[in-house]
């Protein structure tokens, strides 16, 4: 039986513009989330407040979150590795924190300079920070199905990392497929494993595109009653600390086929689409969204 609704989590801003090499304008981005704050969606990932040298494309992380127009129905979220982000994080009245770490040891190490054990404590104090500051906290964990250094990874690791995020106090774990690797059979394995222990409300999916499968993925996700599903407009995105990370499934693709199965996302899609718009002459690639490419 199929959900009929889902919420879609668009981090098009923050995982779409982190692996750009073009700068985009904070005046660009900041008109491109309010765009997107008309659309009907709920959740916005807006940025990241992580070292602006390892991430030059969102060293305007605390202009962008004082910038734009809140709409009230619209949660606004971004990346924070460890107290020092939280503290920016909190100068721009974030309304929820995203941390994050990998699955695999040599992901972890390359992308937050840090062993996985070493990486606990740090986010530990994230967690318990930004709850007494009131703000809602979301877990990541990257390289569920595949790490782009290690190739597959133990699920015993992955459920290791998931206890860990829960402990803390997350209210949602995203799992990533940061490389797009994951097919449809070892989605429904992993899922039907981590659902055991836990619940589907407790996960969303965040798929990467790169091989192609990210919406037959959805479909497994679908199925095993996950109702929460990142993605990111014009299927932007990466992670510059992945080899060979390419965009996410692109929310234009996304919203459309939940539409066409009669699944609700509260997102008006062709609104959606003009908001991309914005970016027209900034990113100089051709966005890898299917619905895009036949509107053009
Ligand atoms: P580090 O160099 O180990 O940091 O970087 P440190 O704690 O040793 O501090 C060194 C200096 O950096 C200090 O300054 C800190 O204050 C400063 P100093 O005292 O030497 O003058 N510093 C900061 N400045 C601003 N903001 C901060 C910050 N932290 C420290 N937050 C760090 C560790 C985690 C900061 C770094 O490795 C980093 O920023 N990494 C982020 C990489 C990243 O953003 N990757 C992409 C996002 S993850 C992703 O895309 C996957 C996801 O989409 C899911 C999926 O697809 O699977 C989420
Ligand atoms: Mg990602």
């Amino acid at each position: 039986k199929l959900p009929r609704s889902v919420q879609i989590k668009e981090v098009g801003p923050r995982d779409g513009l982190q692996n750009e090499e073009k700068m985009i304008s904070t005046e660009k981005k900041v008109e491109w989330i309010n765009k997107l704050s008309k659309t009907g969606i709920e959740y916005i990932e807006v940025t990241s407040f992580v070292h602006p040298k390892w991430i030059p494309a969102l060293a305007d992380a605390v202009e962008v979150v004082q910038r734009i127009e809140r709409n009230p129905n619209v949660t606004y979220a971004a990346l924070v590795p460890n107290l020092k982000g939280l503290e920016r994080a909190l100068e721009g009245n974030i309304d929820e924190v995203s941390i994050f770490m990998s699955a695999s040891e040599t992901h972890n190490q390359k992308n937050i300079n840090k062993s996985l054990e070493g990486t606990f404590p740090i986010l530990k104090d994230v967690v318990t920070e930004a709850l007494s500051a009131g703000k809602k906290v979301r877990g990541y964990v990257s390289t569920v199905f595949g790490c782009p250094y290690e190739g597959s990874v133990p699920l015993d690791q992955v459920k290791k990392v998931i206890d860990k995020l829960f402990q803390m106090g997350v209210y949602e774990i995203s799992l990533g497929d940061t490389i797009g690797v994951a097919n449809p059979r070892q989605m429904d394995y992993v899922l039907t494993e981590l659902i055991e222990n836990y619940s589907s409300e407790n996960f969303a999916l965040h798929l990467h595109d790169t091989r192609g499968m990210a919406l037959a993925n959805t479909i497994i996700g679908l199925m095993k009653g996950i109702t929460v599903f990142d993605s990111a407009a014009g299927g932007l995105g990466g992670c510059p600390y992945a080899k060979g990370a390419t965009g996410n499934v692109a929310s234009e693709d996304l919203i459309h086929m939940l539409h066409e199965m009669g699944i609700e996302t509260n997102i008006n899609l062709s609104t959606f689409m003009d908001a991309l718009r914005v970016l027209e002459g900034e990113i100089e690639k051709n966005f890898p969204s299917h619905q895009l490419q036949i509107r053009s």
